[in-house]
């Protein structure tokens, strides 16, 4: 579904109505097959249950010359035959119906209770991991599987507590690779990654993660209200609107949604946002990072959908940000990364300088290219 625009213009749609025909069909004939299953006893009950009355008469006739005496007899089988047979079937089809859906419960069940992690991180409230002085990267180094080059070479570097640090390198140099590992979504190969004197492993990730807030290049949007969209996965009544309003606002996005949505902050915004352009589902994508208030804050690319005019707009609310968070940047656009205290330069994976703005121009005839 998230393709359908490219395969209708491509007319491809066929490819993908037979990729599902198949699934399709086996789910029709076997509903169609337990709901024959399902009545098909009731004839073939029926059919015993009479016969065997039938037979029953008979045999009866033939036992005795009187046969009125026998009457009283059969109406009483007849009669508990006619009352017994629709409970019988009852029961049959309903087992049926247990047996039909068992198959897929089962699978549910075995998805939210055997794989520990969704019931282990429901249940475990963490406290955020916060940062003291410094998060820090000491010889780290990164191999994706199967992947001939490291996608980290040997990094070494410190993030102090309230900077600001820009990420920037040509495509495929590993910006994208180290957020990932920042947000606790990779582990290093090699090396170590820190946050003052605690090494992030499996055991804090949960408490590391909860101190993050992290803009994605392409926001996801739910099929609700702007309000929920930024305070994601909080239950409706839970939410606190004057936060959503006050990220919002540092988002650059509150003026939008009280002035041009019909509803305001209870507008629906449809299937993955389809009502809001990139630029205004970006700055719900920031604002719904401020939400709960972290203490690090990760853009990847966050600003490159938005026209010059909007993005410089929020760089400057991620300014009025800067030394009150920590924030560590990817981008595109030199202009983003220039207020940034620490600017780190990769290639391939290795960190070939870094500095501020200033001196990267100065010194650097690489990055100068990059500015222009
Ligand atoms: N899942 C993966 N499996 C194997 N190799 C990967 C994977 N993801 C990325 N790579 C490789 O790792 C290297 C770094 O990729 P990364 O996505 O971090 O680059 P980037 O700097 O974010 O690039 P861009 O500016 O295009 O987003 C690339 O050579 C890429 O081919
Ligand atoms: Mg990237």
């Amino acid at each position: 579904m998230g393709g359908i625009k490219d395969i209708k213009l491509l007319g491809r749609e066929h490819t993908y109505l037979m990729r599902f025909s198949p699934a399709s069909k086996i789910y029709s004939i076997n509903q169609a097959t337990a709901n024959t299953l399902s009545v098909i006893p009731r004839y073939i009950l029926e059919a015993i249950g009479f016969g065997g009355i039938v037979l029953l008469a008979l045999a009866l006739m033939a036992q005795s010359d009187n046969f009125g005496d026998a009457l009283p007899l059969l109406g009483l089988y007849a009669f508990a035959g006619y009352k017994l047979l629709p409970a019988a079937q009852q029961i049959y089809t309903s087992l049926t119906k247990v047996r039909f859906g068992g198959a897929a419960v089962d699978d549910v069940y075995e998805d939210l209770h055997t794989r520990d992690t969704l019931v282990e991180i429901q249940k475990v409230a963490v406290k955020p991991l916060l940062v003291n002085h410094s998060i820090s990267f000491q010889n780290l180094s990164f191999f994706y599987e199967n992947a001939e080059k490291p996608a980290l070479k040997n990094l070494n570097f410190d993030i102090k507590k309230g900077s600001s640090i820009g990420l920037v390198g040509s495509t495929g140099a590993g910006k994208t690779t180290l957020v990932d590992l920042i947000l606790g979504l990779l582990e290093p190969s090699e090396g170590e990654f820190k946050v003052d004197h605690a090494i992030i492993d499996e055991k804090n990730t949960r408490q590391w993660q909860k101190s993050l807030g992290y803009v994605p290049q392409d926001i996801y949007l739910v099929d609700a209200s702007i309000s929920e969209n930024i305070a994601l996965g909080i239950p409706v009544e839970k939410i606190d609107q004057s936060q959503v309003e006050k990220c919002a606002e540092l988002a650059q996005v509150h003026d939008f949604i009280l002035e041009e949505l019909a509803h305001g902050y209870q507008t629906q915004v449809g299937e993955r946002g389809v009502r809001l352009s990139g630029g205004q589902r970006q700055r719900i994508g920031i604002a719904r990072a401020l939400y709960h208030d972290p203490e690090v804050l990760v853009f990847d690319e966050a600003t490159s959908a938005l026209d010059n005019v909007t993005e410089k707009a929020v760089i400057e609310a991620v300014n009025i940000l800067s030394h009150k968070k920590t924030i560590i940047m990817i981008a595109h656009r030199l202009s983003t990364v220039k207020n940034c205290d620490q600017i780190i330069y990769l290639e391939q994976g290795e960190i070939i300088d870094s500095g501020n703005y200033q001196e990267l121009i100065e010194r650097n005839p690489k990055f100068r290219n990059m500015a222009i």
